[in-house]
């Protein structure tokens, strides 16, 4: 089959890495000549390092042959399109609009890990747009959670769990509310370690080693916004501070080291040096 997926950053490759391990043809679309040229190549590193653990099935050369990266999407059959641009609503509803039109039968799947479906979905055929949540780093997490706004077809939600399930992927089904279920907690316990942080607690390296030997967490919740990035993080903060109130107020903490331009792992600093 046929999928689309829009951006080709971190999640958006990843995305189109998982649908070609499936065995799909994929449209990956992106906004420049140089970004289609960094987006093929970040589809190529994923898949490299899934070659090097043995966890595909064919080799990378062979699933690229099924990759088209494009800088303009141009009508194509497409059974599913997923977008993974910005956290930005009037963005994801241009190439959400533009993706109606050029793919007529597929569903709409937004990756947004915050905003609000029901918003995002306005002025677009809205039976057929839904939330689609990845988790980082896509090929290896496990979920993903479907987002299901009032106006979606109950054919979309089936469609887009078959796709996730036959991904390999267990599907969580969560009602369109601000942070979902995932980002309203992942951002709750991370604020949190950040002001225990902020208060002399304990160290960064100690408040991570305390969840990931205590809970059994893969990385502590700083490391992890790291990962994330201190920005994408703060965004998602303020959006549940507006929605849900002052609980979810960033720490000054973080809204300072984002200032500084410390913005985790891409950055080479957040609250750790990479
Ligand atoms: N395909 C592609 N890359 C793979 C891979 C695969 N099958 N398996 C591993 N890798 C990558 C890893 O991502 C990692 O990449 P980097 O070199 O860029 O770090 C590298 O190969 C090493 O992998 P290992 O498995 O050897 O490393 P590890 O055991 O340290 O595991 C991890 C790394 C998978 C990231 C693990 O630490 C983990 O699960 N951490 C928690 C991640 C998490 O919580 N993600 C959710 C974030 S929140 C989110 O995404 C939602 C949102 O809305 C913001």
């Amino acid at each position: 089959m046929i999928a689309v997926v829009i951006g080709g950053g971190t999640m958006g490759a990843g995305i189109a890495h998982l649908l070609l391990a499936g065995g799909h043809e994929v449209v990956l679309a992106e906004s420049s000549a140089d970004r289609v040229v960094t987006a093929r190549s970040a589809v190529a590193a994923s898949l490299a390092k899934a070659a090097d653990r043995g966890k595909l099935a064919t080799t990378p050369d062979e699933l690229l042959k099924n990759l088209t990266v494009v800088e303009q999407l141009a009508e194509v059959p497409a059974e599913l399109v997923v977008e993974a641009v910005p956290e930005d609503v009037d963005l994801k509803r241009r190439v959400l609009a533009n993706a109606a039109n050029a793919c007529p039968d597929a569903v709409l799947a937004s990756n947004t890990s915050s905003l609000s479906i029901t918003a995002l979905a306005q002025g677009l055929p809205g039976e057929r747009v839904i939330g689609m949540h990845f988790f980082n780093p896509v090929p290896v997490q496990q979920l993903v959670e479907l987002v299901v706004h009032d106006g979606v077809a109950p054919s979309t939600v089936a469609s887009a769990r078959k796709w996730a399930e036959d991904l390999g992927k267990t599907v969580i089904e969560v009602k369109d509310a601000p942070g979902f279920a995932t980002s309203r907690l992942g951002v709750a316990v991370g604020m949190e370690a950040i002001r225990m942080l902020e208060d002399g607690v304990a160290s960064a390296e100690d408040i991570d080693t305390g969840m990931r030997l205590g809970y059994g967490w893969p990385m502590g919740p700083l490391r992890l916004t790291d990962l994330v990035g201190l920005d994408v993080r703060l965004a998602i903060a303020e959006h549940l501070a507006a929605e849900l109130g002052p609980r979810f107020e960033p720490p000054a903490l973080l809204r300072e080291k984002v200032a500084r331009g410390e913005l985790g792992r891409k950055s080479g600093q957040g609250f750790f040096t990479w």
